[in-house]
């Protein structure tokens, strides 16, 4: 495992849009290493709600009654409210995608700087592995992947190296993923795309957050907060979208006078991190904070 977990990003501003009330029930979403929860506590949280569909991140629990942990993926939030009777809650954080922990531990198959098993599954226990996709998908379902989750410009030549590399050998590991894509090793930037683009995938990223959106919108009372770090351009318009107009589709709908019925107001409209922040921590440099409060 590595040292860092991980590093939480745009911290302060996350917390201050929260604007946390005493007493009040809260939801982070996304664990990980868990900085963002232990300042949702110390700013006074009633109770916090922490989930992670890794249960690695266990490895930072909490010791503070008003804390419980939630081993799932977001998109059951509502059952899980449910079975803890929250009817409603005060606010609600999401800092989406994988921690460093994931990137900086070479046998999870994150990242193309290790030779590895091609796994990325953030749930250890799920079925499908990052293997069982390159191996399995079709040429087009391949290019579309590639496209449109790590606009890859030439998404669709890469699918095609990777269906001749398949039809000669299985893509098992890391390193046969980067020989069979033909992506030359310099061109470090589109090698990550591939492997984001392929984790997003693999972890259904973009069904999980648009399912985990929809029932924050229902449980956040009014007055409360909901606030997102996004890392990619799909998932920031998803939010953006959403927080604007209260629908997956980002439809805004108007009353007989031209007043928007979106049932959020914006606070934060994907603030960046600060250049200070992003010399401490240059994996924030493609951090986009919104927050919206519930009317
Ligand atoms: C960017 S990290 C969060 C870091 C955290 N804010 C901190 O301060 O350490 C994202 C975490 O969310 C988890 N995660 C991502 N998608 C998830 C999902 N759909 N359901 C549950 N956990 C998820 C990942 O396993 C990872 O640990």
């Amino acid at each position: 495992m590595s040292e860092v977990y991980h590093i939480p990003a745009m911290l302060k501003e996350t917390i201050e849009g929260l604007n946390i009330k005493p007493e009040g029930v809260y939801v982070d979403v996304t664990f990980g290493g868990g900085g963002h929860s232990r300042a949702i506590l110390e700013a006074g949280a009633g109770h916090l709600y922490s989930f992670d569909q890794d249960k690695d991140a266990l490895a930072n629990k909490i010791d503070d009654e008003r804390w419980t942990f939630v081993h799932s993926n977001f998109r059951y939030l509502r059952n899980w409210m449910d079975y803890y009777g929250e009817e409603q809650i005060d606010g609600l954080l999401a800092d989406l995608g994988v921690s460093f922990h994931h990137f900086d531990c070479p046998e999870r198959g994150f990242s193309f700087r290790f030779s590895a098993p091609l796994d990325m599954r953030m749930n250890q226990t799920a079925k499908r592995t990052a293997a069982d996709i390159i191996n399995s998908y079709s040429e087009e379902e391949l290019a579309n992947i590639f496209y449109l989750y790590g606009e890859l410009k030439n998404g669709r030549g890469i699918a095609k190296n990777i269906c001749r590399a398949r039809a000669q050998k299985a893509i098992e590991r890391t390193e046969d993923l980067v020989a069979a894509s033909r992506i030359p090793a310099e061109m470090s930037k589109e090698l990550a795309r591939l492997f984001q683009a392929l984790r997003i995938e693999v972890n259904d990223e973009m069904g999980a957050l648009r399912e985990m959106l929809l029932a924050a919108r229902d449980l956040l009372k009014p007055g409360g907060r909901i606030a997102i770090l996004t890392y990619h351009s799909l998932e920031d318009r998803l939010v953006k979208n959403f927080l604007r107009s209260g629908n997956l589709e980002g439809t805004i709908e108007k009353d007989f006078y031209g007043n928007n019925l979106s049932p959020f107001t914006l606070i934060e409209k994907g603030r960046e991190a600060s250049a200070e922040e992003i010399e401490r921590n240059p994996r924030a440099r493609s951090a986009k904070l919104r927050v919206a409060e519930k009317k």
